[in-house]
């Protein structure tokens, strides 16, 4: 498998873990911005532990997508304490096992910084999005302050990614893009396609 969902294979407890104080601290709320309005056939990409599922909309039939059978094996328990019905795969998210077009909405949560190939990720969103679809990405980029992007390129380089960067080169449209901290660390972007054809990565 390519890309590094099999990395999360061991350690998804302690990733639940890493991730309870983020979302108490806002990760919540965010989560909440990026599913409003999401209805109809959805793809969650790297779905993890489902730290997302408690903002899935009712009018959302969510197909959650992910590389790590022990994140999955959680999604799934929580799915069930949630009484949610949600469909569960594992699959490399640059390959994904769908047909084309199927999806009206994809959705994904701090993901495109942990795939080895954003771009191709990106042109496999393309193919499976019906036309019209929007594609929904949160994720934490390089903040606005050239002092802090500074800081986080020696401290944490993974944390200063100029990721909208990707978005016209896979032919990408950016619809909407909006910081959701006082750093413009974390972004939700919303995203369409400018032309039909989705245009493979150079
Ligand atoms: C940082 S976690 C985010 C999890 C979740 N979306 C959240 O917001 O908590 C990234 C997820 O993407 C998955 N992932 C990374 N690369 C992948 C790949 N190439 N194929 C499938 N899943 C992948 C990992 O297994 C992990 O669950």
């Amino acid at each position: 498998m390519q890309g590094c969902g099999m990395c999360y294979e061991g350690p998804s407890e302690r990733f639940g873990l890493f991730m309870w104080p983020v979302e108490v601290l806002g990760a919540r709320r965010w989560r909440e911005a990026l599913w409003a309005g999401v209805e109809g056939e959805v793809l969650e990409i790297g779905i993890g532990t489902g730290a997302g599922l408690l903002a899935h909309p009712p009018g959302a039939r969510v197909t959650g997508v992910d590389g790590s059978a022990a994140m999955l094996a959680r999604a799934e328990r929580r799915a069930t304490r949630l009484s949610l019905d949600l469909k569960l795969v594992q699959a490399d998210l640059h390959h994904l096992p769908f047909p084309d077009q199927g999806f009206d909405f994809v959705v994904e949560s701090f993901v495109l910084c942990s795939v080895r190939d954003p771009q191709k990720v990106l042109s496999e969103l393309a193919r499976v999005l019906r036309p019209g679809g929007e594609v929904r990405l949160l994720e934490h980029v390089r903040p606005r302050s050239d002092g802090l992007t500074k800081a986080l390129k020696i401290l944490a380089p993974h944390f200063a990614k100029a990721t909208w960067e990707l978005f016209p080169q896979v032919g990408w449209e950016l619809l909407e893009e909006r910081a959701l901290d006082r750093f413009g660390l974390v972004r939700l972007y919303r995203l369409s396609l400018t032309d039909q054809e989705p245009r493979e990565p150079a």
